[in-house]
């Protein structure tokens, strides 16, 4: 009876936008001090700031950057990951996903790829001390829920790198982003106030992107964002490098992260 009567209020008060506006300003403001430590301790390249910077110009102002066909997988490696998919995904937030632990030999080079690392650390002016690689299998849903809605992943320079493992054309559900939507400042992150209709992000261009296996998208996750529902019997297979920064229980990616859960995260 006790124990229901504090849910109760734990519930209500989860659902008022008052509580919702004061944990996330609290949220934010634990955040902005660890980002400021960070950018104290990044340096710079400058011979990479000027070779790349209309990529980093990008990836700062849209918020998302395509790089077609930067990596390429054999028809085997592409087999062997599905494989693993199958065997050991599980559903959560509407879609077949799971870490693998140890890195796959054949993601390797998606964990290690320093280029693109760069770029992200560039674009925000810091680095991240912790990566975690997961895999994610989608199939056509029913009812749009989680991350198949318009959303933001929390309320700071959360970047994440997808690459396809298998062809996505429009039928199997590419990812679509708002262009630009990074650079809002979004202010609450409870699940129902960072999910948005559709109608709500008329302001912005909303970008599908649909490619080949071995494409890679960079993306702040703090941009406005969804994964697409694929059509009845068309899927999408696709791996996430996420790039963590402090200890939060902002997404499962963060618990991982904090919890060290997985053995590379250990070394
Ligand atoms: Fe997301």
């Amino acid at each position: 009876m006790i124990l229901n009567y504090g849910e109760n209020i734990r519930n209500f008060l989860a659902n008022r936008k008052w509580v919702d506006r004061i944990v996330s300003k609290l949220e934010k403001n634990r955040f902005d001090k660890i980002v400021q430590k960070r950018k104290k301790l990044f340096l710079p390249d400058n011979a990479f700031l000027v070779s790349n910077s209309a990529l980093i110009e990008t990836l700062k102002n849209d918020g998302i950057l395509h790089l077609p066909a930067y990596f390429s997988f054999s028809q085997e490696e592409v087999e062997d990951l599905q494989q693993l998919l199958k065997k050991n995904a599980k559903e959560a937030d509407s879609v077949q996903t799971f870490y693998p632990d140890p890195i796959p030999d054949s993601l390797i080079k998606l964990y290690k790829d320093s280029f693109i690392e760069n770029l992200i650390n560039h674009s925000r002016g810091f680095s991240s001390p912790k990566k975690l690689l997961r895999l994610y299998h989608s199939t056509p849903l029913a009812e749009e829920t989680g991350s198949f809605l318009w959303h933001h992943d929390g309320l700071f320079n959360y970047f994440k790198v997808l690459v396809y493992l298998s062809s996505v054309e429009i039928d199997n559900g590419p990812l679509a982003y708002c262009v630009g939507s990074n650079k809002n400042n979004w202010e609450y992150y409870s699940y129902e106030r960072s999910r948005f209709q559709d109608e709500a992000l008329n302001q912005y261009e909303k970008k599908y992107f649909t490619g080949n296996i071995g494409d890679v998208i960079v993306l702040d996750a703090n941009g406005i964002h969804k994964a697409s529902n694929p059509n009845p019997g068309y899927d999408r297979i696709v791996a996430s490098l996420a790039f963590v920064d402090f200890d939060s229980n902002q997404s499962t990616d963060h618990i991982y992260a904090r919890d060290n859960k997985l053995s590379y995260l250990k070394s």
